[in-house]
């Protein structure tokens, strides 16, 4: 174990790129990655009743209800990967979910990261998933057609259209934007510039943890 744990969160609407900047500072820092949109979705794959539950909320771009995510992270975070610490993505995403937490464990970090509607539709749009391990890439930087880890065939996520994703956004800013406010009264937060190359966000943001 490391002398010091490092747990933070990833704040910010659909497609500003906290999976995309969370496998890096995971692989970076040497902490657990846990994505509930990954996790949901895997559960669809396998077909679970967690999986069956979520489907219809996720396909509509609305949030599973608070009670099945806050138990599904309880539980991931008393894994042993997670004694080094983790970085939540896409979690919390609502009051309740951050009241939950903050009984089960202290954060020390919040990342913001801003995006404009304009590049966030662009970047959903054109991105492709891998099946088996959830990296995500983008069709105008990655046009095989097959995940550059695992060779698998990438898909487009039921919820990467137009339509959804504007319900998404109505859903982040009505939910989770009030986290913004949260998380700032508890001197926490710290907000980023996502309408820049993924190399840039990456290396304020591991400026931010390396500072804690
Ligand atoms: P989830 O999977 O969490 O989706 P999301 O929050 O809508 O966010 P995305 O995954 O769409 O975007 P991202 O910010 O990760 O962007 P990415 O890095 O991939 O949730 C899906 C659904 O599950 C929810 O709608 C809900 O139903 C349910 N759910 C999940 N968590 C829940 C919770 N806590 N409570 C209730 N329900 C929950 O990047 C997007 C694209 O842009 C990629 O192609 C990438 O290559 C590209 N890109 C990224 N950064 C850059 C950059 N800097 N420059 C250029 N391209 C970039
Ligand atoms: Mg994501």
């Amino acid at each position: 174990m490391r002398d010091r744990t490092i747990k933070l969160i990833l704040l910010g609407p659909p497609g500003a790129g906290k999976g995309t900047q969370a496998e890096r500072i995971s692989e970076a820092k040497g902490i657990a990655h846990i994505s509930t949109g990954d996790m949901l979705r895997m559960n669809m794959r396998i077909e679970t009743e967690l999986g069956i539950a979520a489907k219809t909320y996720v396909e509509k771009g609305e949030l599973v209800p608070d009670e099945v995510i806050i138990g599904m992270v309880k539980e991931r975070i008393s894994k042993p990967d997670c004694e080094d610490g983790f970085l939540l993505d896409g979690f919390p995403r609502t009051v309740a979910q951050a009241d939950a937490l903050s009984l089960i464990t202290d954060i020390d970090l919040v990342i913001n990261i801003e995006s404009s509607e304009e590049l966030i539709l662009k970047r959903i749009c054109g991105r492709r998933m891998c099946p088996a391990c959830g990296k995500a890439f983008h069709i105008s930087r990655h046009d095989s057609g097959v995940c550059d880890k695992c060779g698998c065939e990438l898909y487009q996520r039921t919820d990467d259209n137009q339509e959804t994703v504007r319900n998404r956004l109505a859903v982040y800013y009505r939910q989770t934007e009030p986290l913004i406010d949260y998380y700032r009264s508890l001197g926490k937060l710290r907000t980023l510039d996502g309408d820049r190359s993924i190399e840039e966000v990456l290396r304020d943001i591991l400026s931010l943890v390396d500072a804690l």
